[in-house]
């Protein structure tokens, strides 16, 4: 699969040579599903934010340690918590960083609240397993390995097949959840698909199981009052 980056749409996208009607994919922060999902999205009892704890504990401080396009980190920091993104992929992480600083200057000029939330991520280019804090460490570490790739007939979206050709399978996944689990002062949470077994076959502590993925939590200690 051809991959390259071209201009779109006033910022940084990745076209698929062999789907030319395909738009391009970019990061897009301010509208399309993830400016939707923030305006009347499931809000805190979402699957994602219980997973985290942020139904109770909405300041939570989380690194996403498997960034990708930034979107579960999104919904994060719209729920509340303080988001360090982690991604090391040298095309994906430029991506990155061009949706949030286009999603900035929109925000600037009209959307104090989008300002708001964009102001609770920060963005580094790194492999998870060679980052550390430099104060306290991060009450969540959020993990989303890139699953295994599903036969031809699942329909696997046109994003996730791009990422999936960058950045491959996340063969050192299982390396990735030992950095987490030593590193998080609280908790780690793994997202994988519904009937996957857990990742390196670690038993969570507890799981909640969605339509199509599963999150699976371990818990270290009780999440601050
Ligand atoms: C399935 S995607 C994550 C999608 C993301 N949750 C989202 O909402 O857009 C997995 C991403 O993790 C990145 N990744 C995998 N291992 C990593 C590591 N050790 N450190 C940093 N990034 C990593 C891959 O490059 C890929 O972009």
């Amino acid at each position: 699969m051809q991959l390259v980056q071209v201009p779109a749409g006033g910022g940084l996208g990745l076209r698929w040579l062999a789907q030319p009607r395909m738009h391009p994919l970019r990061v897009e922060f301010v509208d399309g599903a993830l400016g939707h999902r923030r305006l009347y999205g499931g809000g805190r009892q979402q699957d994602l934010s219980r997973a985290c704890g942020l139904h109770e504990h909405p300041q939570l401080s989380v690194v996403d340690a498997t960034a990708g396009l930034g979107r579960d980190a999104f919904i994060l920091a719209t729920l509340g918590a303080r988001v360090t993104l982690l991604e090391r992929d040298p095309v994906i992480h430029p991506m990155l960083l061009d949706g949030w600083q286009r999603a900035c200057r929109a925000a600037a000029a009209a959307d104090p609240e989008l300002a708001a939330v964009l102001a609770c991520m920060s963005i580094e280019a790194l492999d998870a397993r060679a980052w550390a804090p430099t104060g306290a460490a991060p009450q969540v570490i959020y993990l989303d390995p890139m699953f295994p790739p599903r036969d031809k007939s699942a329909a696997v979206k046109a994003d996730m097949q791009m990422l999936h050709a960058l950045a491959g399978p996340d063969t050192q996944a299982e390396g990735l959840l030992d950095w987490a689990l030593a590193t998080a002062l609280c908790r780690v949470v793994v997202k994988r698909p519904r009937r996957a077994p857990p990742l390196n076959d670690r038993a969570p502590s507890h799981q909640l199981t969605g339509k199509r993925n599963r999150f699976d939590v371990y818990t270290l200690r009780r999440l601050p009052g």
